[in-house]
């Protein structure tokens, strides 16, 4: 094993980013905690939670949320203390050694990657949609989604990643201001959304509420987090934040507290509305598997059509259902309009993770080259933007969803982890930030990972752990010997940490 650390220190001083001034309020915080959560998760993934869990698909928002809380309180002690690029996978180089560190950030790298294309697929649903309903035209099957979603190639996916990637080739960022507006069109669907719905309401469509258990509940929670990804970018705002013991954790909670509110009421009135009990095999009696080519051939069975497990679009769908159909467009268009910023930032996150990777060498150096013009990572970026346009015309959505969810409860564990090994190793280190009661956040918080990956299914930990396998062959043959700390004069190994925890 390789255990060389970086130290504290020196990735304080290794950090390209300049001291940037502390502006971002408790509101703005929350604004943008809102911002970068509500995407696919509630519009498109809330069919997939219906169909694992019945109407017990609450609960599981709501297991997803109190995961996301412990995690992301645990996530702020981190990026106050370490504010500097890199998220998770500095702060594990820092705790837990090049090789750790190195796998947290191939995790990531994975995770924000597929986390864009399950995005796109999302957004190339309401796509579809608003071409069939507001347009009147029918996209070609072929062309309107992957293999396992009955068609050939998903070219809106594709197109969209294409069309965010030229972005960030240029440089955009999303500005606070554009965010503002963006959170105000998503509350405002789903909000209009609530509204519709909650009136008619049938308290029949609750029963049966768990139809296929606490297993099922479990698994759509472990789906459904995706809903909640995001929020580690707004731990990493730490050192932006006024006051950030204070409004960190507002920022981080508030904004949990906010999504998990909406999306238990866009649960309760999706399925209070038209129900959402899971397909089932007429054969076997058992709930097909989403992402399925058997659920999407059922989905084609008269008898199925309507239901929410088939929907692509899940909330616009249920908006026509009840008679909204005009409603339902705006919704369509809300989505189509917000969705390919939240690609953007996973897009973003991921090159500017995989741009500290290739800083530290553990990564080629050709990745982290800076256009002389746009000053924007270009060569990771296309590479990326390729990779993610690739796997969104063919997967489908969940699969996608599940897979970067994956990614995402390794490195939170790793992080909540970390943050309660830094406590006793260096006590005395001046932390902006404390978890508070840490003595029981953090393991919550590592167990909440452990018990959602647990119930991503074997397919999805078999798709992880082979990427991580990947990883691994990548550092020993790359990473292993170019990194700085191979160097004997920059080395520090576990006894330098140690050393450094007793002074
Ligand atoms: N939480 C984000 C979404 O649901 C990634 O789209």
């Amino acid at each position: 094993m390789n255990w060389r650390v970086k130290r504290v220190e020196d990735l304080l001083a290794s950090s390209t980013r300049s001291s940037l001034p502390r502006a971002l309020g408790a509101t703005q915080l929350v604004l943008l905690g809102v911002g970068i959560m509500i995407g696919t998760g509630i519009f498109v993934l809330a069919a997939q939670a219906a169909q694992k869990a019945g109407p017990g698909m609450m609960v599981s928002f709501v297991i997803a949320g109190l995961v996301s809380a412990v995690t992301a309180l645990c996530y702020a002690e981190l990026a106050a203390m370490v504010p500097v690029a890199g998220s998770a996978y500095t702060y594990s180089y820092a705790v837990f050694g090049e090789l750790l560190a190195w796998l947290v950030g191939w995790a990531l790298i994975g995770e924000y990657a597929v986390a864009a294309s399950a995005v796109a697929v999302g957004w190339s649903h309401y796509f579809v949609g608003f071409v069939q309903n507001f347009l009147h035209m029918r996209l070609p099957t072929a062309l309107a989604g992957g293999p396992m979603d009955g068609g050939i190639v998903n070219l809106p996916a594709f197109l969209v990643v294409l069309l965010v990637t030229g972005l960030l080739y240029v440089g955009t960022r999303e500005s606070a201001r554009v965010n503002a507006v963006l959170v105000a069109i998503k509350i405002i669907a789903l909000t209009t959304f609530i509204v519709l719905t909650l009136p008619v309401i049938k308290s029949g469509h609750f029963v049966p509420f768990a139809p296929l258990g606490l297993s099922g509940i479990g698994g759509a929670a472990a789906s459904i987090f995706f809903a909640y990804v995001g929020f580690d970018a707004l731990a990493t705002a730490a050192e932006e934040a006024r006051d950030p013991q204070r409004n960190l954790p507002i920022g981080l909670i508030g904004s949990l507290v906010i999504c998990t509110i909406f999306y238990l009421l866009v649960s309760a009135g999706a399925i209070g509305a038209i129900g959402a009990q899971p397909i089932k095999d007429p054969a076997t009696g058992h709930a097909l598997a989403t992402g399925s080519v058997a659920l999407a051939a059922a989905c084609n069975l008269d008898a199925n059509l309507n239901a929410l497990a088939c929907s692509g679009e899940a909330l616009a769908h249920v908006l026509r259902q009840i008679q909204w159909p005009k409603i339902a467009a705006m919704l369509g268009v809300a989505a189509f309009v917000a969705l390919p910023s939240v690609v953007l930032i996973c897009i973003f996150a991921q090159t500017r993770i995989a741009f500290v990777m290739s800083r530290d060498r553990l990564l080629p150096a050709s990745l982290s080259s800076v256009h002389p013009r746009f000053k924007t990572p270009h060569v990771m970026t296309v590479v990326t933007g390729l990779i993610v346009a690739c796997a969104a015309a063919l997967f489908p959505v969940g699969q996608l969803a599940d897979v970067a969810n994956a990614g995402t409860l390794f490195a939170f564990m790793m992080a909540a982890a970390g943050v309660m090994w830094l406590r006793r190793s260096q006590p005395h280190r001046h932390r902006p930030f404390r978890t508070p009661a840490l003595g029981v956040v953090g393991p919550l918080a590592i167990a909440g990972c452990v018990y959602l990956f647990y119930s991503l299914g074997a397919f999805t930990q078999i798709v992880f752990v082979t990427w991580c396998g990947v990883g691994g062959v990548v550092y020993l043959t790359y990473g292993r010997t170019r990194s700085p700390l191979a160097q004997p004069s920059e080395c520090t190994d576990m006894r330098a940490r140690h050393a450094d925890a007793d002074r």
